[in-house]
């Protein structure tokens, strides 16, 4: 659908979001990659970081074979590094990387070892510049994340309403309950960034999720790229799933594709939050083929409620399984304080 050529105005997004993230001339900046990389983010990176005057080195991993016999999609887990350590410690040494692997580096030792190192690193998710260039966050979108992030810091419960039936209750209460988010640019050593950004998001400890969520016909199973046309009920004890309900294909392929984990960490909560970005739209995915997006536009949609099962590290949960199921008019409570009203953000600067 879109032509996979270099546009001068896609080199101009991403040294905008290069610059952001406090790339300077003469910086050493590592651009990663694999070989099953979208090439042509690939390419921009290092025409935008060369125009920026870094001195920018390819760090290009050969695609590994796969564990599974079903696709694995969209579980921020990438196996390309495979701890392999001259990579990782040029990653560490290198002021900022941009990460064009298919899945990114998120939710891996490998990244907490180079973020811990006081890299900077960026996500750039896998969808096509056309997509990136629509969705590029401005710098007020870090004080906005902040300010949500504050929120749950002082708040002790967090609970998600719905027209639906959603009435899920996180306790937030604990010391281990670390609010995080993406600003979609990293300026900062240690700071992560991912490209959509604009979401606020938390990996509840263990034993803190308990509740019902409705996923309604239209809301998104990002691992599939598909709107739901029937509703799916996801029973959670603590921090569980225990039941998936409902009639239509939907729940059935919810649940028969997580059986194929064969691991019960697959059903656990991962992380949850919402999106903040007024740039991204809910129905942009549907004018794209697949090969063209992964999603990283609905996950940052204002106002969503985006929640995921699977690996969460502040849990000692770890597997390859992994749903970003984010839903729309939902209500997102934290104590007394409404941050998402029906699905419509509230401005957190006039609630405090
Ligand atoms: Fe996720």
């Amino acid at each position: 659908m879109h032509a996979d050529r270099v546009e001068r105005k896609w080199i101009r997004a991403f040294a905008e979001v290069f610059e952001r993230s406090n790339v300077h001339s003469g910086d050493p900046v590592a651009i990663l990659s694999e070989t099953q990389s979208r090439q042509i983010n690939v390419h921009l990176s290092e025409l935008a970081l060369l125009e920026l005057g870094a001195k920018a080195y390819h760090v290009v991993m050969p695609t590994p074979a796969q564990e599974f016999d079903m696709p694995v999609r969209s579980n921020g887990r990438t196996l390309a590094l495979q701890n392999i350590r001259p990579v990782v410690n040029l990653l560490a040494e290198s002021s900022f990387v941009a990460d064009n692997t298919v899945e990114g580096m998120l939710h891996t030792s490998e990244l907490r070892e180079v973020l811990s190192r006081g890299s900077r690193y960026l996500h750039i998710n896998n969808d096509h510049p056309e997509v990136l260039e629509r969705v590029v966050c401005g710098t007020e979108m870090k004080e906005r994340v902040q300010e949500a992030g504050a929120l749950i810091q002082r708040s002790r419960t967090m609970r998600i309403t719905s027209a639906a039936g959603t009435d899920l209750t996180v306790d937030i209460s604990g010391p281990a309950c670390q609010s995080g988010g993406s600003w979609g640019f990293s300026d900062e050593p240690g700071i992560l960034g991912t490209w959509p950004g604009g979401m606020v998001s938390i990996f509840p400890p263990p034993g803190t999720v308990s509740g019902t969520v409705v996923m309604d016909q239209g809301d998104l199973n990002l691992t599939f790229k598909r709107y739901l046309e029937s509703p799916i009920k996801l029973i959670f004890e603590k921090d569980f799933i225990v039941s998936v309900e409902g009639e239509g294909a939907d729940a059935a392929m919810f649940r028969s594709y997580n059986e194929h984990w064969g691991d019960h960490d697959a059903w656990g909560i991962s992380h949850l939050g919402w999106g903040l970005n007024p740039r991204a739209h809910w129905e942009a995915m549907l004018a794209y083929d697949k090969r063209d997006t992964n999603g990283g536009e609905a996950r940052m949609f204002a106002g969503c409620f985006l929640f995921s099962t699977g690996v969460n590290e502040i849990a000692g949960r770890d597997t390859s399984g992994h749903y970003d199921l984010p839903m729309r008019n939902c209500t997102i409570a934290l104590d007394d304080t409404v941050a998402v009203d029906r699905g419509r953000l509230v401005d957190l600067s006039r609630a405090s």
